[in-house]
């Protein structure tokens, strides 16, 4: 874990600041290193992730410890899998809209137009090919889910009572009190066929668990709405794409070029709702039927806990602020025109670390 984010941190360095001062092959193979050490990182996270999803491998000891006992149990549990694919082709996804929705951008403004060509172009290959996929991974994804954690599925449909050939509700409002899901929008037994595959499937409801093991019901059914929303406009853009590809119109239709700008944030809204559905969804427990959150709470004074909270806003506000104006300062210088090397013909250089942070008063790096 430790290497990974050393090589992601070191060679993000040469990746950022780099182009102009190592050679074209470094600098591939230094994104090709940052991808490798993002994707080990991935690895561990999610496994750990995973485990507190869907422990195994572990005896409970005295005190209420936990100790391993099977480690290739523990890292390959059952949701791992999924979650790791699925998070992964978030990230992807994530990427390719930024990277489309900039390449959009530039065309609308007609600036850089042979790589907005380009970025463009990549973007919807993307979404043509890998939106959809990671709707089948979804799909796979909640059916584990459905076995290992059906009372976060229950929520994630709005579905109180256990019934056979469940309805999906496509949209309505969740009322924990009063136990039922007020003004719903329904399509009859889809939500059986969905996942049980069978018509007249049976989906168990949430009055199966006591009220105090039922995660809170309206945060997890919107934000599961709002992750499968966006999936849905990534596979449309996709469809869109096509369409524009073979009329010709791809990078020239005004429309289209707005609506792939207005999708710039999408992968990051619908990455937050889907890690708001898994650990909302996880509720009350903090591993799963093993630990409550409520067992899990420090024993430290409030105070201190503020004082590190604030020091965590502190950090991330600065290293999240300073990281976006770099990049915004990036888009607007745009790309180097093909062949020619900053500082060509008056081309401007993008900014420097060093620059960033003596604009921000700090010390030369
Ligand atoms: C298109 C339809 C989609 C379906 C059916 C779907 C399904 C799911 C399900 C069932 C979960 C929760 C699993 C659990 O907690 O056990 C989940 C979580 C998640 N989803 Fe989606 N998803 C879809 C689209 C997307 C998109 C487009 C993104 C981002 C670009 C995304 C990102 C995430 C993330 C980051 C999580 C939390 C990590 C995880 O548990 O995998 N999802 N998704």
């Amino acid at each position: 874990m430790l290497t990974a984010f050393f090589l992601e941190a070191s060679f993000l360095g040469v990746m950022l600041f780099g182009w102009n001062r190592v050679s074209r092959k470094m600098h591939f193979a230094s994104t090709l290193i940052v991808a490798g050490g993002t994707l080990v990182s991935a690895f561990w996270i999610l496994s750990v992730n995973s485990w507190m999803q869907t422990p195994q491998g572990f005896r409970m000891g005295e005190h209420g410890l936990l100790y391993p006992t099977q480690w290739l149990q523990i890292i390959f549990n059952p949701s791992f899998p999924y979650r790791f694919m699925h998070m992964v082709t978030a990230a992807y996804l994530t990427t390719a809209f930024v990277v489309g929705g900039i390449g959009a951008y530039y065309l609308w403004r007609k600036l850089h137009v042979s790589h907005a060509r380009v970025m463009l172009g990549m973007a919807m290959i993307m979404a043509v090919f890998v939106a959809p996929f990671q709707l089948v991974l979804g799909d796979l994804h909640g059916l584990n889910t459905f076995k290992h954690q059906p009372a976060k599925v229950a929520a994630m449909e709005g579905i109180w009572e256990t019934e056979r050939g469940a309805a999906l509700k496509l949209f309505g409002w969740p009322d924990q009190e009063q136990e039922k899901t007020k003004y719903a929008i329904e399509i009859p037994k889809l939500s059986s066929l969905i996942l049980t595959h069978d018509l007249d499937g049976e989906v168990k409801g949430l009055k199966e668990w006591p009220k105090d093991e039922r995660p809170p019901v309206a945060w997890v059914f919107w934000s599961f709405r709002i992750m499968v929303g966006v999936g849905i406009l990534m596979i449309l853009t996709g469809v869109f794409a096509v369409v524009l590809f073979f009329c010709k119109r791809l990078f020239d239709t005004r429309w289209f070029q707005f609506w792939c700008m207005a999708l710039t944030p999408a992968g990051f809204i619908a990455v937050i709702a889907g890690w708001c559905v898994t650990e909302i969804g996880r509720q009350p427990y903090v591993v799963q039927g093993v630990i409550r959150t409520a067992e899990s709470v420090s024993p430290v004074a409030g105070p201190h806990i503020a004082l590190s909270l604030l020091a965590f806003i502190v950090t991330y506000l600065f290293v999240f602020g300073a990281g976006s104006y770099y990049i915004l300062r990036l888009i607007a210088n745009g790309p180097t025109p093909e062949g020619e090397a900053y500082g060509d013909h008056g081309v401007d250089e993008p900014p420097l670390v060093t620059d960033l942070v003596s604009e921000t008063g700090g010390e030369d790096v």
